[in-house]
């Protein structure tokens, strides 16, 4: 059993099936008697697991809390190695703070770190990120790559392809990504990424991949005055409101399923589904790095995550950070 242990068994079981699960069955499988499966019937309900105990039938789950629960991620997520260990907090600062904080502390590869706000979410370049609470995901996770710290940048390619694979499968949405980890719907914003790393000069010591998805949040709520580029959620772009602990189990799965690759063979085949994914090759962009800017035609990525950019005199800049627009 997994260290959601035997609440999180349950919760599996009631999603396995028809959802009806007898109390006998319940007891058998997992090993307890029927009124130790009771006292952890009630300890669900009290955690805000709405439980209904059908007369001679047994239980069925109707609902899960609107707060995201360890319980609720962990249980079935049977990955090889995200979520080895799953935090769920209410309220903090940053999730890739606590994450970071928690990794200098020996935590686990496959850490993750979930909240339902937070109160200064990172954004890339120093900006911050809005996050409300109840209506999005902010996650994230531990990696301890044996790679050098200058393919880190791979790591990317990553987390950005598991998001557009994870609103592919939970919405009938078709995201784009936007170098160097953006991700679109219809030209806007829905989802960004940001990694920070703990690295020796040879060696990565663990990497931080930091995800936050615009799930349910409603533009108008979230001042869209107050956003650099045009933005918006799967609920905006879809219509429908997304169940924000399916679709964080999805992310998390489809994390595993790269990284085992990435670890297996390289990140050759990430970086292909990356290009295959992106909005941008083959368009011109314009890249304004601080005071330079110029513009030319993307080429695609090399294999540290840089971007390539033709320009007009037929050069071709490696670009590794900056932001980068269509013209
Ligand atoms: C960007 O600017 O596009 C990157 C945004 C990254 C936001 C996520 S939300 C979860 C994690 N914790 C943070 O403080 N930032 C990242």
């Amino acid at each position: 059993m997994k260290e959601s242990g035997v609440d999180g068994t349950i919760l599996e079981l009631f999603r396995s099936g028809d959802g009806l699960v007898s109390g006998a069955a319940l007891s058998r499988l997992l090993g307890v008697s029927r009124t130790a499966v009771w006292k952890h019937v009630k300890a669900l309900r009290a955690n805000g697991y709405q439980i209904e105990a059908v007369p001679a039938k047994g239980y069925r789950l109707l609902s899960s809390p609107e707060v995201l629960t360890n319980l609720d991620i962990a249980a079935g997520l049977a990955t090889k190695r995200i979520g080895s260990s799953v935090v769920c907090l209410k309220e903090t600062e940053s999730t890739n703070a606590v994450a970071f904080k928690m990794a200098e502390e020996g935590a686990r590869e496959g850490t993750v770190v979930i909240a339902d706000a937070q109160t200064a979410g990172k954004g890339r370049l120093g900006r911050i990120w809005l996050s409300p609470a109840g209506v999005n995901l902010y996650c994230s996770v531990v990696l301890r790559p044996p790679i050098a710290p200058v393919a880190a940048c791979q790591l990317t390619f990553l987390s950005v392809v598991a998001v557009a694979r994870a609103i592919e499968s939970c919405t009938a949405l078709k995201p784009l990504i936007k170098w160097p980890n953006d991700i679109l719907i219809n030209g806007k914003k829905v989802a960004g990424l940001l990694n920070e790393m703990n690295a020796e000069t040879e060696k990565v010591n663990f990497v931080v991949l930091g995800i936050g998805v615009n799930l349910n949040v409603r533009m108008s709520d979230l001042g869209e005055g107050l956003l650099r580029h045009p933005a918006t959620s799967l609920l905006e772009a879809g219509g429908v409101k997304v169940n924000r602990a399916e679709f964080t189990r999805t992310l998390l799965r489809e994390l595993d399923r790269l990284y085992d690759r990435f670890l297996q063979e390289g990140e050759g085949p990430v970086r292909a589904e990356w290009l295959e994914r992106s909005a941008i090759r083959g368009r011109s962009v314009r890249v304004s790095q601080g005071n330079r800017e110029f513009s030319g035609v993307v080429q695609g990525v090399d294999s540290f995550g840089a971007l390539l950019v033709q320009l007009a005199d037929g050069t071709v800049e490696t670009v590794l950070s900056g932001d980068v627009s269509l013209i």
